[in-house]
């Protein structure tokens, strides 16, 4: 895949800030064919030290709602205002299960590698996040999972480095679909894999961060063949 995009950005600097997979080619590739205009308002839903907020800032223009629970607000302001993002990319330190916005704020939610660990429970779309949306406002979003779901019987090479709890958060796009799928007031529009599983998850696995040095001997222990990105479009009715 070419991430004409993402290529721009100061691979030093992602690379001091990645959590995980890489998360600006993540969403390069989700906002492939999705054309977000300046005049929106965006959450960056679990942004982390905030690289998608300033690719979705930088690319796209809008505003964006940059919210994280693990990381502080007043951090990610200053690396917004070392950017000069500042008055583009608010910095909201919340939880995702209690959220602070208004119904019907927002044109669009985004996260990258975050919905997973707070998304799982099958009211929580209907019963905060899909609140927050204008109607027909859109949902993105990219998730590590799993091609199959093999709960009933964990492979030896997942469990290795991950615990109970970590393997617990990663589920097929079946999965997914199943669960989103009971949601009244948004719309599936489209889940499947992603394409850049291998190379984002290289781009971590080069880090020098305590969790990329432990996720790198999972994947050498031959956890990654079990494992996918999944891409999620979803839209408010
Ligand atoms: C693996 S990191 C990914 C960060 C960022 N999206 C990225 O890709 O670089 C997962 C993020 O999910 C966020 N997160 C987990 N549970 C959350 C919750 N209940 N509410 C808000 N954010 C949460 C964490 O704060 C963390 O920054």
């Amino acid at each position: 895949m070419e991430y004409t995009k993402s290529k721009k950005y100061d691979k030093k600097f992602i690379m001091n800030n990645m959590m995980g997979p890489n998360s600006i080619k993540m969403l390069e590739e989700l906002l492939w064919d999705i054309q977000l205009k300046p005049d929106m308002r965006v959450i960056d839903l679990g942004c982390g030290k905030g690289l998608t907020s300033i690719f979705l800032a930088k690319e796209f223009g809008v505003q964006v709602f940059a919210t994280d629970l693990w990381i502080t607000a007043t951090e990610n302001y200053n690396r917004f205002q070392s950017l000069n993002l500042e008055n583009q990319i608010i910095p909201i330190y919340a939880n995702a299960l209690e959220m602070p916005y208004a119904n019907g704020f927002f044109d669009a939610v985004i996260s990258v590698d975050s919905y997973h660990y707070f998304g799982r429970d099958d009211q929580y779309m209907d019963a905060g996040l899909a609140l927050l949306l204008k109607k027909d406002g859109i949902i993105v979003l990219a998730i590590p999972g799993l091609k199959e779901d093999i709960h009933d019987s964990v492979p030896e090479e997942m469990t290795l480095y991950w615990d109970a709890e970590d393997i617990d958060t990663w589920h097929s796009c079946q999965w997914w679909r199943e669960l989103l799928g009971k949601s009244q007031e948004i719309e599936i529009e489209s889940i499947k894999e992603m394409q850049g599983f291998e190379e984002c998850w290289s781009d971590w696995l080069l880090c020098e961060n305590e969790y990329a040095i432990s996720d790198r001997a999972a994947m050498e222990a031959g956890a990654g063949k079990y494992m996918n990105l999944i891409f999620i479009l979803a839209s408010r009715k």
